[in-house]
């Protein structure tokens, strides 16, 4: 379980060095330690306008050899609200065009995947190379507006693991550019990570060599896995894909995430990995969720960068450990004869009087306010989420917006699992480029005195987006950063 290659980090570092936020100017009370995410950095002068722009999920895994199985199509969600400022400010959503564009090095992704080729068997459906489920173009498009909720949506722009020289680049910075539809003038810019993994620690017990620096799906670890699904299911996946007929994993195992229905009475992709594999490994910490997902800090990705991370916290302060998370989504499917026996295996990793409410995959995730109270309060790093999930799609973080007003809570936060201030490990120095842009140190987008932002002038009223927003805002040092 450990034999994670030690120091693999150390090449990374040559990633995305040298950003825009050269001379960091000196810490100041809003920022941080030096060295820090929260280091104060040089703001830029702000215009009429300001683009919050955020990643809906924080990091997307995908299973980055096709050829064998497809469970995650290469691909993210780009959101953002783009804000006239003023007193009050103004959300923009007419008179406007929002674009996106891929780094230079980001714009070919078929060079590096092989998603396209498989697409008309695995998802049966013939996609255009370097275009997305929803037709969207790795290079370059457009957003299209919610009006109802008054975002702005890039949906399913395919993104892959890898830049186009093959390099492991795991948060590829994308530029978002607002134009004014009448006179093409441009009225903002910005940039914001559109985060994609291939790093699946599948290889560590399945065998095989990752494809680059721990990340990919080699051919000999994804020909293992079909052949022990097929061992113990009775399935032909192995030999229906050496005969050029891979499986989509969600035709037979539901997820909520794409809407897969998944077939009846078969466990759901979350019950069945989670639950198989609970039996191998059984705490919540970055390295054991890091055996599948990029979490470890021994790898190359370091997915759960978020200011929580910055604090020490686990997966598990939020998820549970691996048998509790298991468990909660196997009680979704508790009548089906394989969730009961998932958890009779289970039973004696959880706690004697232990009970996990049932929870629908992808839907029924941790609340913010469940540690932080309703008031948006201090929590205490002791506290847990598990069993107290969000019950509604739409009550989501990355879909929920503040208690006055139409300010997503991802606008001035970040994505899930990059919450400002994220970490800048393995160097990705850019990763809290708005906040640094806006504010001059990265924390929530209008903490510290920053509502300015998009007011001009300081409103009085600090609990209006929600309660407490006038709080000092206090980075963590990130301690357990890679290379501290
Ligand atoms: C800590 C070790 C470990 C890791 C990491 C791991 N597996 Fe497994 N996996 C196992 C073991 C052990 C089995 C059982 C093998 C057997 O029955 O012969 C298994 C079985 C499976 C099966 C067959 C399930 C069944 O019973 O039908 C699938 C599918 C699978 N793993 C997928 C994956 C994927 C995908 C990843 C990476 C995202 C992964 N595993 C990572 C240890 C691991
Ligand atoms: C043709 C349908 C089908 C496909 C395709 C399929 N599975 Fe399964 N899988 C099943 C069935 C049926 C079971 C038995 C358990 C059940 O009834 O839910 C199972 C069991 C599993 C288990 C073990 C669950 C347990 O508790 O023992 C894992 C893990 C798993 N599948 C992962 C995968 C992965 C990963 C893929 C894609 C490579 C995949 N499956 C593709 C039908 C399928
Ligand atoms: C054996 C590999 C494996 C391990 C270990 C693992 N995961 Fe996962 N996890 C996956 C895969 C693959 C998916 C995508 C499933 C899907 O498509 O629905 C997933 C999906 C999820 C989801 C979204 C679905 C849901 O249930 O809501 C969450 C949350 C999650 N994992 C959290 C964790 C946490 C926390 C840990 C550690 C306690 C962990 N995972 C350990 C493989 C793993
Ligand atoms: C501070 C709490 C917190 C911590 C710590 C945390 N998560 Fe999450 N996680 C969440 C929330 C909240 C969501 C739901 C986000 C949404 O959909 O808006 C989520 C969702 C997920 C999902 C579904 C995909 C997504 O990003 O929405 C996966 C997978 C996941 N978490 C894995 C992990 C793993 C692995 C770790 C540890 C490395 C971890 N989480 C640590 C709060 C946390
Ligand atoms: C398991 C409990 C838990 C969950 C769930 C949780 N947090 Fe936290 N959060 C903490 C703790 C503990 C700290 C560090 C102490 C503090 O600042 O409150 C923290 C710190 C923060 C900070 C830094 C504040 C500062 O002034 O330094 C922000 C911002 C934050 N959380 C936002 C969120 C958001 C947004 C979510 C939901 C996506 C969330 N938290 C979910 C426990 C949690
Ligand atoms: C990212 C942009 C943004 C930031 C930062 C921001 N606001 Fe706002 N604020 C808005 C918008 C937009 C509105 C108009 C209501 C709406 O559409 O949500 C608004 C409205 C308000 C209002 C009601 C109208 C008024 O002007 O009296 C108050 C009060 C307010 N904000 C307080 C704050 C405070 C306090 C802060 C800093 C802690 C802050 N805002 C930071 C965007 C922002
Ligand atoms: C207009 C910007 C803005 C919006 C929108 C916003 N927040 Fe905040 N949030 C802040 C600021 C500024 C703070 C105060 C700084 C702090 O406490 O670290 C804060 C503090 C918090 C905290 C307390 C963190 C701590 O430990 O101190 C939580 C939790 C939180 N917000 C969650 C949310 C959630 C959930 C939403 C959506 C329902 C949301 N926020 C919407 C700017 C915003």
């Amino acid at each position: 379980m450990r034999s994670v290659k030690a120091g693999i980090f150390a090449v990374a570092g040559v990633l995305l060095a040298g950003g825009l936020l050269a001379g960091c100017s000196q810490t100041t009370q809003t920022g941080g330690p030096p060295g820090s995410p929260a280091e104060t950095a040089a703001k830029t002068q702000l215009g009429d306008y300001v683009i919050m722009s955020w990643q809906s999920i924080g990091m997307k895994c995908t299973s980055d050899n096709d050829k064998y199985f497809s469970f995650h199509t290469p691909g993210n969600d780009l959101w953002a609200q783009v804000i006239k400022r003023g007193d009050p400010p103004l959300i923009v959503t007419e008179g406007i065009e929002l674009t996106y564009e891929a780094p230079a090095n980001h714009r070919d992704p078929s060079k590096t995947i092989n998603f396209w080729d498989y697409a008309p068997i695995t998802l049966k459906k013939e996609i255009p190379k370097n275009t997305g489920k929803t037709g969207l173009a790795a290079d370059q498009g457009q957003f299209k507006l919610d009006p109802v909720k008054k975002a702005w949506m890039a949906i399913g722009i395919p993104v892959s693991p890898y830049n186009d020289e093959g390099q492991v680049d795991a948060y590829p910075m994308f530029s978002v550019k607002a134009i004014e539809t009448a006179t093409g003038k441009l009225l903002a810019d910005t940039k914001v990570a559109a985060p994609v993994s291939g790093e699946l620690g599948c290889y560590i017990c399945h065998g095989g060599t990752p494809k680059r620096d721990g990340v990919g799906l080699s051919d000999d670890t994804a020909r293992d896995i079909l052949a022990d699904h097929d061992k113990n299911v009775g399935t032909n996946l192995l030999a229906e894909a050496e005969a050029g007929r891979p499986q989509y994993c969600l035709d037979c195992h539901e997820a909520n995430n794409v809407g897969a229905p998944g077939k009846p009475n078969v466990l759901s992709m979350s019950a069945a990995l989670h639950g198989k594999h609970a039996q191998y490994m059984q705490n919540g910490s970055i390295e054991t969720c890091g055996m599948c997902h990029p979490s470890s800090a021994k790898g190359q990705v370091y997915c759960e960068r978020s200011v929580h991370r910055g604090f020490g916290m686990d997966c598990q302060n939020c998820h549970g450990t691996l048998p509790e998370h298991a468990a909660s989504v196997l009680m979704k499917q508790k009548d089906l004869p394989a969730a009961q026996e998932s958890l009779a295996r289970l039973k004696p990793y959880l706690p004697e009087d232990f009970e996990a409410k049932a929870r629908a995959n992808w839907i029924n995730q941790p609340d913010c306010l469940s540690c932080h109270t309703d008031a948006h309060t201090k929590a205490s790093t002791k506290t847990t989420s598990y069993n107290q999930w969000i019950t509604d799609k739409n009550q989501l973080f990355r879909f929920d917006k503040s208690d006055n007003g139409d300010m997503m809570c991802a606008a001035c936060h970040g994505s899930p699992h990059m919450i400002y201030p994220a970490s800048e490990a393995l160097g990705y120095s850019e990763i809290n480029y708005q906040p640094k842009t806006y504010q001059g140190f990265a924390g929530p987008i209008g903490a510290n005195g920053n509502c300015t932002v998009c007011h001009l002038t300081e409103p009085e009223n600090k609990d209006y987006h929600h309660k407490n927003q006038g709080q000092p805002f206090v980075p963590p040092a990130f301690t357990n950063d890679p290379g501290k």
